[in-house]
């Protein structure tokens, strides 16, 4: 295992991900829990991420005298090189010459760092993001390569292992970042790579035949790739003790129900119930047009029927939940204060306590695209894998509002034209998610020679690595022009459509 110890960058978990890829083992632990780390998980080799404070400033954090002691091969980036050097004896200052985005270090001195990457002399791109810099090195360790700005750009203690970076070698922009990960836990510190997804599932099914003993497992599917692939998993590993509950809202796309009601009755024989609670949800939410008030009708309801559900086929001791690793990790913030709320997520909080139920979450270890590869390793279809994210309150929040049936069926329709037109296209696997809002507004046109006054379809796509952020996707007006098109002439109730631009910040992906 390589430990990874969080300083509150923006990109530590691109770090572990990095170290994942080339087949070893690593997990991401706030500094506040390092020295607990170092003695409990006895990892090849430790990694200190970069994080906002400042190491020549009072009480910001340090890493444990434990981590340079544990005699195992240490590297720094960015602050985690800073705080490094500070603490064995060199020196930082804040310099007014801030360094961001793209640069090129020269290689010095022959290093593993390095190894394959280029001889002394030859430069590499890398990119940078700091204000404060190493002064002078700490005994013991010399420069191993240098930007005109940073003179201390990458250095080492070769005889104690122990390494320190500027820049990132986590981000794409940094191309052989990769490399200098990969020669970091292979080369220096000798770790084997055999950490792969055929392993994970193996060791994820003894854990798991191991916390439920012969107890009984409820699983809720909601369409999506997460609560499929920990269905599944936890399948393999106790069969007919696991029954999964499926809460149809009325509120999925086109086909979507039955697609899910097949997967798993006729494909993997798991047990499922299908509870068909539409009109429930649909007058509960009559007249309910404010997004806040509708997440919260569906996500309360939506625990109401699973209850009742579980309770009809005599509970259970275990809620399985497919809880991903970037959910789990206690993200360092340096802010104090609770975060804001921007929406209320929607998903089965509170339930395990109202049922005394205890939870499994067999994936809370694995990245969303190391749970496709493991869903592949389980035999789900592609198509399904590769599906774009769906939110829990489904259509509800797409159409701005009240939620009528007659809305549903015309959303409905106009996404999965949309979406047929992505695929003809070859674009869904570059886009993160795509859908048509229908908006509560109607304007006026002319089809044939009448005038028609019928709603407005936004189409929304976005490109993201995690949903935290998010670019437009820059399709072709040609490809608009043939969308809007479609959608005009074959549904009926929509007379125009208008494509959203916004990035995330400052709109977020979904309208509500
Ligand atoms: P926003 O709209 O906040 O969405 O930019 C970020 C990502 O989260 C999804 N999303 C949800 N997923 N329950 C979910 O399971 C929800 O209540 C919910 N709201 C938003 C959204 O589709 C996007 O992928």
């Amino acid at each position: 295992t390589v430990l990874i110890i969080d300083f509150g960058s923006q990109v530590t978990q691109l770090i572990a991900r990095r170290v994942r890829e080339s087949g070893v083992y690593s997990e991401i632990v706030p500094f506040t829990d390092a020295e607990d780390a170092v003695t409990r998980m006895k990892p090849s080799a430790i990694i200190l991420s970069g994080g906002p404070a400042s190491t020549h400033e009072a009480g910001t954090p340090r890493a444990p005298e434990a981590v340079f002691s544990a005699g195992v091969p240490v590297l720094g980036i960015c602050y985690g090189q800073q705080t490094m050097v500070a603490q064995m004896g060199g020196a930082v200052s804040g310099s007014d010459h801030r360094e961001f985005g793209r640069a090129e270090i020269m290689l010095r001195k022959p290093s593993p760092l390095f190894e394959g990457l280029g001889d002394p002399g030859s430069s590499l791109q890398v990119w940078m993001s700091h204000g404060d810099r190493v002064d002078s090195l700490p005994p013991g360790f010399e420069v191993i390569a240098s930007t005109p700005g940073a003179p201390f750009a990458a250095i080492a203690d070769e005889s104690r292992q122990l390494y320190g970076v500027q820049f990132h070698p986590e981000v794409v922009h940094t191309p052989q970042g990769a490399a200098m990960l990969r020669n970091f836990t292979h080369e220096i510190a000798g770790c084997k790579g055999g950490w792969t997804m055929a392993r994970f599932r193996d060791t994820a099914i003894e854990r798991i035949r191991e916390q439920v003993g012969d107890g009984r497992v409820v699983c809720g599917l909601s369409g999506g790739v997460d609560s499929a692939v920990t269905a599944v998993l936890i399948h393999e590993a106790i069969g007919e003790q696991l029954t999964c509950i499926f809460v149809d809202h009325g509120l999925l796309r086109a086909g979507e129900a039955e697609q899910v009601v097949t997967l798993f009755r006729d494909s993997y024989n798991i047990p499922l119930v299908h509870a068909e609670a539409a009109p429930q949800f649909l007058a509960a939410l009559e007249g309910v047009s404010d997004p806040e008030q509708k997440r919260k009708i569906i996500g309360g309801l939506f625990i109401d029927v699973f209850e009742a559900e579980a309770k009809r086929i005599g509970g259970a001791d275990f809620l399985a939940q497919g809880t991903l690793y970037p959910d789990v990790i206690e993200s360092v913030s340096f802010t104090g204060g609770p975060s804001v709320t921007i929406k209320s997520h929607h998903n089965v909080g509170g339930l395990p306590e109202r049922m005394n139920m205890k939870l499994l979450e067999p994936l809370r270890e694995l990245f969303k695209d190391e749970v496709r590869e493991l869903g592949r390793e389980l035999g789900l279809p592609d198509g399904f894998l590769r599906r774009h994210p769906f939110p829990g309150p489904g259509l509800a929040i797409r159409i701005p509002g009240a939620v009528t049936p007659d809305k549903l069926e015309i959303l409905r329709k106009a996404d999965r034209i949309y979406l047929e037109e992505i695929e003809k296209a070859g674009l869904y696997d570059d886009i993160w998610q795509a859908f048509a809002v229908l908006l509560p507004v109607r304007t006026v046109g002319v089809m044939g020679d009448a005038r028609s006054y019928d709603y407005v379809c936004a189409l929304r796509a976005v490109t993201s690595t995690d949903g935290m952020t998010a670019d437009y996707f820059p399709f072709s007006h040609d490809f608009l022009g043939r969308a809007a098109t479609r959608i005009i002439n074959e549904v009926r109730g929509i007379n125009r459509v208008v494509y959203d631009v916004t990035s995330k910040p400052p709109g977020t992906i979904e309208w509500e």
